[in-house]
């Protein structure tokens, strides 16, 4: 009888993604835009808005990567306001450290951290975003309660992330390309061999749907949380509000 592998554990998990990123961090801004065909511009743009995030406001992203949120949102909150991005990978911190140097904003600054467990005090923020990040933490409910226990009273939290298709022959045609055509131009693209854009739409799929992380997002005290379908449910975006009292 063939021996059964075990589970990979928490740290295992942990180990195998920020392998993934160290690996293709050097094409992830190109892959991204080639993947989404552009479209995760306007849907980050999107998510920013909705953060709601005001001029002098403090705001945090988590699992900034090379930094597109933290930009757009440091233009958000202008040089009166502050924000931090939020990242386990060096090499990704790396290359959105290049990016801001070259944007020449100083009121954004980039640090090595883990989501599920922050190193700032309680209601610190007035706002934390998450884009395409919360599906790689191992543990999302105690992301989201610490997104929760950094917020400031009323204060937002905002998700982007992948999602379920709300049309089945879309959910079709999507499900060939992000399991055929993605995998094979992220391969040639990054020159990958760790396997990163197999288990990009295999984590997708796994990933809790709107109306279910709408739930975790409840579970962690969140209230009230709304979601938008962009491009069909292919993404969505969730805010929950920490309540004020
Ligand atoms: C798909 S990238 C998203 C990057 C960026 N937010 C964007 O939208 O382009 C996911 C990022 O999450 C980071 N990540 C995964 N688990 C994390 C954790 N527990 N804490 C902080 N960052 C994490 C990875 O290192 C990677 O940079």
């Amino acid at each position: 009888m063939k021996p059964v592998s075990p589970l990979p554990t928490a740290s295992e998990k942990e180990q195998a993604v920020q392998r993934m990123f160290t690996a293709i961090a050097h094409r992830y801004d190109l892959n991204n835009t080639l993947l989404s065909l552009g479209l995760h511009h306007s849907w980050k743009r999107l998510a920013v808005k909705m953060s709601e995030a005001a001029e002098g406001n403090a705001v945090l992203d988590l699992c900034t990567g090379t930094g597109d949120l933290a930009v757009l949102l440091a233009r958000q909150v202008g040089p009166k306001g502050r924000v931090i991005g939020l990242d386990l990978n060096e090499r990704m911190l790396a290359f959105g450290r290049r990016k801001i140097g070259r944007l020449g904003l100083s009121n954004v600054a980039l640090m090595a951290g883990n989501a599920e467990s922050l190193q700032f005090g309680d209601r610190t923020f007035h706002a934390v975003t998450v884009a395409f990040g919360i599906r790689n933490v191992t543990n999302v409910p105690t992301a989201l309660a610490e997104m929760a226990r950094v917020l400031k009273p009323g204060g937002r939290a905002v998700c982007l992330e992948f999602s379920r298709p709300t049309n089945k022959p879309l959910r079709k045609l999507y499900d060939l390309y992000s399991f055929t055509i993605l995998p094979r131009i992220g391969r040639l693209v990054a020159r990958d061999r760790t396997g990163v854009y197999d288990y990009l739409p295999a984590s997708i799929r796994v990933f809790p749907d709107q109306e279910r992380f709408k739930d975790l997002f409840s579970e962690a005290g969140f209230s009230p949380v709304t979601y938008r379908n962009l491009s069909c449910g292919i993404v969505a975006i969730h805010v929950g509000m920490k309540p004020s009292s």
